[in-house]
């Protein structure tokens, strides 16, 4: 389905600000609230997960459809980036979704991204995922501020399976006083336990059964420390677990769930985040946990 045949689909598109903003402002003078959910389209289950949980709130439900240009490094992979615009659509007509904002980039960047204003968030955008690709935690606060400044939604919708990106956003809502909720939706996997994502598509069909691996090596990073191991050992133990499976491992790390700080005794809540590329396809997985006592 092309933009032009939108009037087929019962989803409103709006391609431009200005019409998003005619649309939105419609709804807020009935005094209609507003749930969000922003993504890079190529819709599967976990993105569907987070429609689901907008729908609940009973809210009016908006999707953006945006490849954002500025959160992709100089040899990442943006002219790859699977670009499925029509099969979204179809996807999201089994939800009650009031409105899909799919902007062009000119329309988000009318100056380039390089002389776009920028939104950085110190300290978290700079440790693990934005150590090994910098600059993507200020695309990502960036365009998702924008967004919401575009949106003005009451509720905004995230991922945990990008956990490090859900605590930079729920820190620029809090720094920059943006009265917004922020609400978190599960990891959705596969039935063997691969999380859903994009990126998957790029998995040659003879790596998909190992890509699991990763996963398999948080579970036992989580049931070691819960156990009373210590978690270097079960991380190191993780690594060259994935080593072996055939993954060059960016981090395995046990960090607390609240800031991504290095646990201390007494710390209960953790999460054992892990990134690892297989083949060329780069894969970030995690799992939030709980320890009884302190380890
Ligand atoms: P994208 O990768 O399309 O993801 C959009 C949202 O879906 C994010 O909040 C992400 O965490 C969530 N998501 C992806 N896979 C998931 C899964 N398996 N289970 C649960 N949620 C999942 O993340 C982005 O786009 C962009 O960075 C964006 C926030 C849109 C800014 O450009």
């Amino acid at each position: 389905m092309s933009l032009a045949d939108q009037a087929d689909s019962q989803i409103p598109i709006a391609e431009t600000i200005a019409r998003a903003r005619e649309t939105i402002q419609r709804w807020k003078k009935a005094g209609e609230a507003i749930a969000f959910v922003p993504t890079m389209g190529n819709l599967h289950e976990g993105h569907l997960a987070l429609v689901r949980a907008a729908n609940a709130s009973g809210m009016r439900t908006i999707v953006s459809i945006f490849v954002n240009p500025l959160q992709f490094g100089k040899n990442e992979d943006l002219d790859t980036y699977p670009r499925t615009f029509d099969e979204d659509i179809l996807k999201l007509a089994d939800y009650k979704v009031d409105l899909v904002f799919a902007p062009t980039v000119r329309e988000i960047y009318p100056e380039g991204k390089e002389a776009s204003t920028t939104v950085y968030v110190p300290v978290l955008s700079d440790m693990l995922e934005g150590e090994h690709r910098p600059g993507f935690f200020t695309g990502v606060a960036t365009v998702v501020c924008k967004l919401f400044n575009i949106i003005e939604p009451d509720a905004a919708y995230f991922g945990e399976k990008d956990y490090q990106q859900l605590l930079v956003i729920r820190r620029m809502v809090q720094d920059l006083a943006l009265p917004i909720a922020i609400h978190s939706v599960a990891t959705v996997r596969e039935p063997e336990g691969l999380a859903m994502s994009s990126r998957n598509a790029y998995l040659k069909e003879s790596l998909r059964a190992r890509a699991t691996e990763i996963y398999s090596c948080l579970q036992y990073v989580v049931k070691s420390v819960q156990e009373g191991m210590d978690s270097h050992y079960a991380v190191g133990h993780a690594c060259q677990q994935l080593e072996s499976a055939g993954f060059d491992t960016d981090y395995v790390v046990v960090r607390n769930q609240s800031d991504l700080s290095v646990p201390t005794k007494g710390d209960k809540s953790l999460i054992v985040l892990a990134a690892a590329r297989l083949g060329n396809t780069r894969l970030i997985d995690n799992i939030p946990f709980e320890l009884m006592q302190s380890h």
